[in-house]
């Protein structure tokens, strides 16, 4: 039985043709001849002046709070329900995650919460666009501001999306990106950091060349530091990825719109929500069910895998993983953040992977709603 996957990219000609010319050709005095190219229309896409290709984005978070000079006994706000590559690097520099609950309708970082969670220790927020969605940025921006802290905003998830007509990434001191190959533009493996401050920028070119100036010839290290590059064979695909965006987000907003029509009529499912001053560009189609269900997203996954069906399950808290349960802060998120713990358990990414069919989305919605109505078996 062929399986319907969670997530996965379209690559066409296009993209066969730019990484051939890449291995062919990027070399000798042209080895960067494709990440200038990649950086150049990626720092115009988003609307930052600068941008740095990565080999992740989680390469990205780190040289941003190098880059701001955090470290051990500085706080750092992260919402509770992200990918853990959001909080990890806040550790790499010694640092301490906090946990902000989300809010109920964006499921990103709540402005309310995230206030609540500052202290004279906070040096930084991370808010994620999750899913495609995007935050309060207005409120967490004027709260970053009011109380000198610096912004990194994880948009790994959603290049693309628009808050006020202004497109992810360009809310903070840094924006952040993934090129997993999970995303909606991919380079098998890889991430961008842009930025306007060019400080932060020229810092942040140093620290991730094991502490050489840009240019440099000499092998000349002013310090010891990283080694955080992007080869040009995936610089290649970026570019030609990127020059699909519009394609590839159009895609994405179609296949929400098959779920939304296939789903329409279903009582107590929730979807991804699009304000009217936002863009969602719907990385991750998520249902969050009703607790009259009866079903957690464990015996959802389980029924839907039964038919052949790959799904994620929504992020757990961070506060409630192994990596951070005994953590003093995980602690205290666990009694603070209601809305995260009353949404995790219930909720669950869709297949979204670019190739889907209509009639793979039809087949997915038919068995959901089989589940719905006679439990997981
Ligand atoms: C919200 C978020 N932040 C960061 C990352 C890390 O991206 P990468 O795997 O490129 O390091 C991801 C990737 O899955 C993510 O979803």
């Amino acid at each position: 039985m062929r399986r319907i996957p969670v997530a996965g990219p379209w690559i066409t000609d296009k993209e066969i043709q730019y990484v051939t010319d890449a291995v062919t050709n990027a070399w000798y005095a042209n080895a960067n001849m494709y990440h200038e190219r990649f950086e150049r229309a990626f720092a115009e896409y988003v609307g930052a002046k600068f941008a740095i290709a990565l080999p992740t984005c989680t390469s990205a978070l780190h040289l941003s709070l190098l880059g701001m000079g955090i470290k051990e006994g500085d706080e750092v706000i992260v919402p509770d329900a992200t990918w853990i590559a959001t909080s990890a690097p806040i550790s790499y520099v010694g640092a301490t995650p906090v946990f902000a609950d989300i809010d109920p309708q964006s499921w990103c970082l709540s402005a309310e919460s995230f206030e609540a969670c500052i202290t004279p220790r906070t040096k930084a927020v991370i808010p994620v666009d999750l899913y495609g969605g995007m935050p309060d940025m207005d409120a967490i921006r004027a709260l970053a501001q009011r109380h000198n802290i610096f912004i990194i905003e994880d948009a790994a998830e959603a290049l693309g999306a628009e808050y006020k007509g202004r497109r992810a990434g360009s809310f903070g001191d840094t924006g952040v990106f993934s090129f997993h190959g999970s995303k909606t533009v991919t380079t098998g493996e890889g991430g961008m950091l842009v930025t306007d401050r060019e400080d932060l920028y020229r810092r942040i070119q140093v620290l991730r060349d094991h502490g050489r100036q840009p240019g440099d010839r000499m092998f000349w290290n002013t310090e010891v530091a990283y080694k955080y590059k992007m080869s040009s064979m995936q610089a290649a695909l970026g570019l030609a990825q990127l020059e699909r965006i519009e394609e590839l987000i159009q895609r994405k907003r179609e296949q929400f719109a098959w779920y939304q029509t296939e789903l329409a009529g279903v009582d107590g499912l929730t979807l991804n929500k699009e304000p009217h001053d936002v863009r969602n560009t719907y990385w991750m189609v998520t249902l969050v069910m009703d607790q009259k269900y009866g079903l957690n997203k464990t015996q959802l996954m389980e029924g839907l895998g039964k038919q052949g069906i790959d799904t994620r399950p929504f992020f757990h808290p961070l506060s409630s993983i192994p990596a951070y349960e005994d953590s003093e802060q995980a602690h205290l998120a666990r009694q603070r953040n209601k809305v995260v713990y009353g949404l995790s358990p219930y909720a669950i990414n869709l297949p979204s992977a670019l190739r889907l069919t209509r009639e793979d989305i039809k087949n997915v919605c038919d068995c959901l709603k089989d589940i719905l109505r006679h439990g997981e078996n």
